[in-house]
């Protein structure tokens, strides 16, 4: 992420080095968050998650490491914020997770700076089931994993959009990002086998 990832993302890795606001959403255990905290000393770090255990793992994670500028929250609980504020957010593989992607790309854009950057990492996903089937080699094995883990996690509460693994093509993350009301879309030339990246700017 450090050297493949970042450097694709328009100055962002000046912006961290010279401290920078930054929140991780969906960081499960906080591998994201402790990683550019121990690299990017000057600047803050937050990782939100819904999932107890998970944020139980990155807070025995977080003591280890004694880094001291991360921590780790339920938005539930420690709301993010409203004000644009947040220099940087990053979703890694979870936007496609959760019940209401729209209502959170509109927190996140809530959240930003109006010259903010949002990281979204997430499957890459073709538009149909017919695209992904021929032109996904492993297809098969997240479609899967999109019924026992992804599908359920995001139809797990009243009205959820259940996009499932393969749900977030880049023609829909940009048409939800543009809905959230970000302007700018771009997809980043970083080789992956399953997943996609996206640099999205108010
Ligand atoms: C597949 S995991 C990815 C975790 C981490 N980003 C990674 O790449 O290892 C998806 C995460 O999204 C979290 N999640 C789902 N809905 C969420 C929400 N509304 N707000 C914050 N986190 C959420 C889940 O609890 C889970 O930890």
């Amino acid at each position: 992420m450090i050297s493949a990832v970042l450097p694709k993302l328009d100055g962002i890795t000046q912006a961290l080095i010279a401290g920078a606001k930054v929140a991780d959403v969906g960081c499960g255990a906080g591998s994201a968050v402790l990683l550019m905290g121990r690299e990017f000393p000057k600047s803050q770090f937050i990782g939100y998650d819904i999932s107890k255990y998970a944020l139980a793992r990155a807070a025995e994670k977080l003591k280890l490491s004694k880094l001291t500028n991360a921590t780790f929250a339920d938005p539930r609980d420690q709301p993010m914020a409203t004000n644009n504020s947040v220099n940087f957010i990053t979703t890694f593989d979870c936007i496609h997770d959760m019940t209401h992607p729209q209502q959170m790309m509109q927190s996140i854009r809530q959240a930003i700076t109006d010259d903010g950057t949002w990281l979204l990492v997430d499957i890459k996903a073709h538009d149909s089931f017919t695209m992904n089937a021929t032109k996904n080699p492993m297809a098969a094995l997240l479609y899967g994993v999109s019924v026992m883990s992804c599908m359920s996690s995001s139809m797990s509460q009243p009205g959820g959009a259940g996009l499932g693994t393969l749900g977030l093509s880049a023609n829909t993350a940009e048409q939800m990002a543009k809905s959230a009301g970000f302007s700018r879309f771009r997809k980043l030339d970083v080789e992956h086998a399953v997943n996609a990246f996206y640099e999205i700017r108010p």
